[in-house]
């Protein structure tokens, strides 16, 4: 059993510092750890293999149902699979990247996708009691309920030099200024896309991390989970 109660759901922008933070804070209470932004990156690549177009939203949402998507939820090693493929290192790459707004934008693929991750959630505070859930639209639409509700910011600025720092250490290309470009791209689209735009839940505690470095984020959220009660 994990040593963490319920649902703790951290949403916010690209390079905020989410994923590592997410996952560590899992790891460390011994929770389960989701990923969604992952599943809307294997279902973009599934589109994009199937070749269809990205204005077909039809054919995209077919393409989204038939795809054997697969996510596990040990924060300690965090898989994504399409069917039997690992697609883990795939999915972070450019064409996805270019992509997945679009694809996350389309109604269909979010109601599917909400649902499948509901069914994890559930899982996982049945089998282990507490699950770390990290996306845009987790504290307002997937997990309302939440045990509570964390809403991660930084400047532009700080979350494209991260971004970059992240590409640049897995062998992808990277300037600093194309980054800062993609980012303030991406905002724009996911926080006005008419379907779940990233916004805070009322109720979400808002970090902002440009200041601070993964243990001090940590800190915090760690402060917040025993003050809501959620360690027994
Ligand atoms: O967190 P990420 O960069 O891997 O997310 C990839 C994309 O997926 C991002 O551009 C927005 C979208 N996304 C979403 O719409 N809803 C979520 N809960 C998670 C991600």
């Amino acid at each position: 059993r994990s040593e963490l109660r319920g649902v703790v759901a951290v949403d916010g922008p690209s390079g905020t510092g989410k994923s590592t933070v997410a996952r560590r804070l899992a790891a460390g209470f011994g929770a389960e750890y989701l990923d969604t932004g992952a599943m809307y990156r294997a279902v973009t690549l599934a589109v994009l293999r199937s070749a269809v177009d990205l204005a077909d939203v039809d054919a995209i949402v077919e393409v989204a149902e038939r795809a054997e998507l697969v996510s596990g939820t040990d924060p300690e090693r965090p898989t994504v699979h399409l069917g039997v493929e690992d697609v883990a290192e795939e999915i972070r790459g450019p064409e996805v990247t270019a992509a997945v707004s679009a694809v996350s934008a389309v109604p269909g693929v979010r109601e599917l996708l909400v649902r499948h991750q509901r069914r994890i959630i559930d899982a996982a505070v049945a089998r282990t009691g507490g699950i770390v859930v990290e996306g845009r639209d987790i504290g307002t639409t997937v997990a309302p309920d939440a045990g509570l509700k964390v809403f991660l910011t930084a400047s532009a600025e700080a979350r494209a030099l991260r971004r970059a720092a992240q590409d640049s250490a897995a062998g992808r290309d990277a300037s600093v200024d194309v980054t800062l470009a993609d980012v303030q791209r991406r905002d724009r689209l996911d926080s006005s896309r008419a379907v779940s735009p990233l916004r805070r839940a009322e109720d979400a505690v808002e970090v902002d991390t440009t200041e601070l470095d993964v243990a001090g984020v940590l800190r915090e959220l760690t402060a917040l989970v025993e003050r809501r009660g959620l360690r027994p």
